[in-house]
């Protein structure tokens, strides 16, 4: 297959490769800048970027001074940043939301992407029309009620979806019975469905709405069969964890290399979502309630304190930190299938390589 370049809005990637926000941390610099070196999308990912030990009255600010120094160790060149366009994304149930994408496109990101939640208003928050607007959705559904809030409330739609299926590492956007029933939510399906929503936006809009497809995306050969069906890009999570420029511990990444199939395991989050992680010590300490609930500032909305067990933020930036006692370690379904740390080139290299050799062919109207 020839490997297509990749347009979201006015930005042109030589590859069709996305690079997922991974929170608290674990996508934090150098990984989106050598990923954007790459010709693929960069993520930042704004979650946790506060320092654990903010408070309720510092929280917001500390968030933001966080962002504004990721942002410009991200662009820094002398020591491994880039000057390429990069992503921002943004957890919805944050309660800081709108003040870390208003910061962020003050300090020049043209890319927002959305996720947990509905962007109703986001076009709002947003006015500059150079600013691609990006929400990451997990149905058909929902990728409708945007189109059709944005199109009445703003003149606008979005510049790109990105489906994350039931498979990614992380929070997932699907109930139980949904996950029970993989046949029908498969990601091939929720594709066809959302391509088949934003095709007549499409046409009265007389441009693309590019659908990104996320979760287990594993080598080139998904990529290229993901293409085949329509879709304009790949966001993968999992396997940039295993690369020499993601800033995890050493520990977090010997988890992903030692996690076997029956090690994944699917929680409840205190944040009121399920989540795939890979079972440990601490997941044990949760449920033999041995972990105290240490929330200093209450920064998802959806967070019910009371009932949560423990901090998310807290226990996802232990993990990142290589403290897995206590620590939760977020991995997509395919994390046993990683065997090996490489360089983000080197895996780039692997993914397009895979997309080149698939005898698979892109739809007709691709670029
Ligand atoms: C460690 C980890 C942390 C993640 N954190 C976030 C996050 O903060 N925001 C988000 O939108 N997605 C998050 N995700 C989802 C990824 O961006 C990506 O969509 C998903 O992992 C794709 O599936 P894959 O891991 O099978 O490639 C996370 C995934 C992992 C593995």
């Amino acid at each position: 297959m020839r490997v297509p370049k990749f347009k979201i809005g006015q930005f042109v990637f030589e590859r069709p490769i996305w690079q997922g926000a991974m929170g608290v941390r674990v996508s934090a610099h150098p990984l989106p800048a050598a990923v954007a070196e790459e010709g693929c999308v960069g993520t930042i990912t704004s979650m946790g970027l506060g320092s654990i030990d903010a408070d309720q009255k510092t929280f917001i600010r500390v968030s933001r001074e966080a962002l504004v120094e990721e942002i410009a160790k991200s662009r820094d060149q002398n020591n491994g940043g880039t000057d390429k366009t990069l992503a921002l994304n943004v957890m919805g149930a944050l309660i800081n939301v709108n003040d870390l994408v208003t910061t962020a496109v003050d300090k020049g990101i043209k890319m927002i992407v959305w996720g947990a939640g509905i962007p109703k208003d986001l076009p709002q928050v947003v006015p500059d029309p150079s600013v691609c607007l990006v929400p990451i959705i997990s149905s058909a559904k929902l990728a409708g009620i945007i189109l059709k809030w944005w199109q009445n409330h703003y003149g606008r739609a979005p510049d790109a979806f990105i489906i994350e299926g039931m498979k990614a590492g992380g929070h997932l956007g699907f109930k139980q019975e949904q996950l029970d029933q993989p046949e029908i939510y498969s990601l091939e399906n929720i594709l066809q469905e959302v391509l088949a929503v934003v095709r007549p936006y499409e046409q009265q809009l007389g441009r693309k709405i590019p659908v990104i497809v996320a979760g287990g995306i594993y080598t080139g050969a998904d990529i290229a069969y993901m293409l085949s069906l329509g879709a304009a890009g790949a966001q993968l999570g999992t396997r940039f964890v295993a690369t020499d420029e993601c800033p995890a511990a050493p520990e977090f990444k010997q988890a992903y290399l030692d996690a076997r199939e029956e090690d994944i395991e699917i929680i409840h989050s205190p944040v009121g979502m399920l989540g795939r992680v890979i079972k440990n010590r601490f997941l044990e300490k949760v449920a033999a309630k041995q972990v105290k609930m240490n929330c200093p500032y209450h920064c998802i909305k959806s967070c019910d304190i009371k009932t949560a067990g423990f901090c998310i933020a807290r226990a996802l930036f232990n993990a990142k930190k290589g403290d897995l006692e206590n620590g939760l370690i977020f991995a997509g379904a395919n994390v046993w299938r990683v065997n090996r740390i490489m360089p983000v080139r080197e895996l780039i290299a692997e993914l397009v390589a895979g997309i080149e050799a698939s005898p698979l062919e892109l739809p007709s109207t691709s670029a």
